[in-house]
């Protein structure tokens, strides 16, 4: 694994519980961390009971003791970790978003349909249960013709015009590091779950806006302009005819991850809110009048086709958002050798950074932008 922060805790967590919880077909052995500070990655070795570490990542992937390399690093880093990992041969699982732009995901594709190396991203809302109890729900056809969908992810953390950008956790409002602000970092996994849900996107109208547009950078020591979107939002039109919004900003006081979704069909409604998200809310029209209403769903029952829940406690109890990454290394291990790579794949994860790249284009030209689409 490269990378320490906060995504190095959360896989190192769930390749630590997984075998716990799960039938699997292959136990994940933690054989090395990697990062820049040795003293700190010993550290983190010894914590998580890695059985070594590299403080290069090029020398980790070399080793022929390693089968899978989990990339955890920042988003400049993910092509050229990638890339090399494919050509040793190794299989490769990366955080998102899958890259900076559509161009270097686009040679992340190549590197890995090239070397025939199993892969997959980090859109882990996915594997939350409720969001795929949402998922299982649609593909039985209950809702109908959809017409809307509508997501949010908002946050309040960048307010501050004191807050540096560069470095250490702060990477993510250095525009050359991250690619993009909220697009890349948030509104990401909003396309991919809506992309999963409701298929793809066709076009978009978008707005972004830089509220501070100076800050000191933490490298050069020196202010600097910003170059990342503090807030985006854009108007979609899906390939099935449907209509949709997304917002996501860091200025929006009082919310921390607040990360919802709302899908209206023709039958019926879902709705799911990340600061609740064992429950799915659930509207159906065909329910018998005197009854009907939105009903919230306490994705804990495991008779009742909750997915996921059997594995963990008796139903009624509810998990949290580290399981949701839990689930996601479950299906990658389960999905080896056989014909249905666990999703999403790198190739999936592009037709999300070409939405990204249609959005921030057309905040640029004011103008609606078609998306491109994987070949
Ligand atoms: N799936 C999710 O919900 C989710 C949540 C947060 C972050 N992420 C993604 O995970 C990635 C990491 O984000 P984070 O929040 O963990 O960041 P972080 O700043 O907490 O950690 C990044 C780690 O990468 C290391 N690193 C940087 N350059 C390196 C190099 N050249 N060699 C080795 N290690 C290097 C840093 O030392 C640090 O340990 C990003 O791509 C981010 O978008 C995904």
């Amino acid at each position: 694994m490269i990378g320490y922060g906060f995504m190095g805790r959360a896989h190192s967590n769930a390749f630590r519980k997984v075998g716990n919880f799960f039938d699997l077909k292959y136990q994940p052995v933690l054989q090395a961390a990697c990062g820049r500070d040795e003293a700190k990655v010993k550290a983190f070795a010894e914590r998580w009971g890695y059985q070594s570490y590299e403080t290069n990542w090029r020398k980790l992937i070399a080793r022929d003791d390693i089968d899978v390399i989990d990339i955890c690093a920042p988003n400049d880093m993910h092509p050229k970790m990638a890339i090399a990992a494919a050509e040793a041969g190794k299989m490769i699982l990366c955080e998102k978003p899958l890259a900076r732009n559509g161009a270097e995901g686009e040679k992340m594709v190549q590197a890995v349909q090239k070397a025939g190396v199993p892969n997959m991203v980090w859109y882990n809302y996915r594997r939350v249960p409720a969001v795929t109890l949402a998922y299982n729900l649609i593909q039985e056809g209950r809702l109908g013709r959809v017409f809307h969908y509508r997501a949010k992810f908002l946050q309040d953390w960048t307010i501050s015009p004191d807050l540096p950008q560069g470095g250490a956790a702060l990477w993510r409002l250095d525009a050359k590091v991250a690619g993009s602000g909220v697009t890349g970092d948030l509104l990401a996994h909003c396309i991919d779950t809506a992309i999963w849900l409701n298929g793809p996107i066709d076009k978009v109208c978008a707005m972004t806006e830089t509220f501070i547009k100076q800050r000191k950078h933490n490298l050069t020591g020196k202010v600097q302009r910003v170059g990342i979107d503090d807030a985006c939002a854009f108007l979609a039109r899906f390939k099935n005819g449907s209509l949709a919004t997304f917002e996501s900003t860091r200025y929006a006081r009082g919310h921390k991850a607040l990360y919802t979704f709302e899908i209206n069909g023709e039958h019926a409604s879902i709705a799911w809110d990340l600061h609740d998200l064992h429950r799915l809310e659930y509207f159906d029209h065909r329910d018998e009048g005197k009854i009907r209403g939105w009903r919230s769903i306490h994705v804990t029952d495991h008779g009742g086709d909750h997915p996921y829940m059997d594995k963990w406690w008796v139903p009624g109890l509810q998990i949290g958002y580290e399981h949701s990454f839990v689930h996601q290394v479950a299906d990658f291990i389960n999905s080896l050798d056989t014909d249905q790579p666990a999703q999403p794949t790198f190739r999936d994860a592009l037709e999300t950074q070409y939405v990204c790249d249609a959005v921030l284009q057309s905040a640029k030209t004011g103008k609606w932008e078609k998306v491109k689409h994987v070949k």
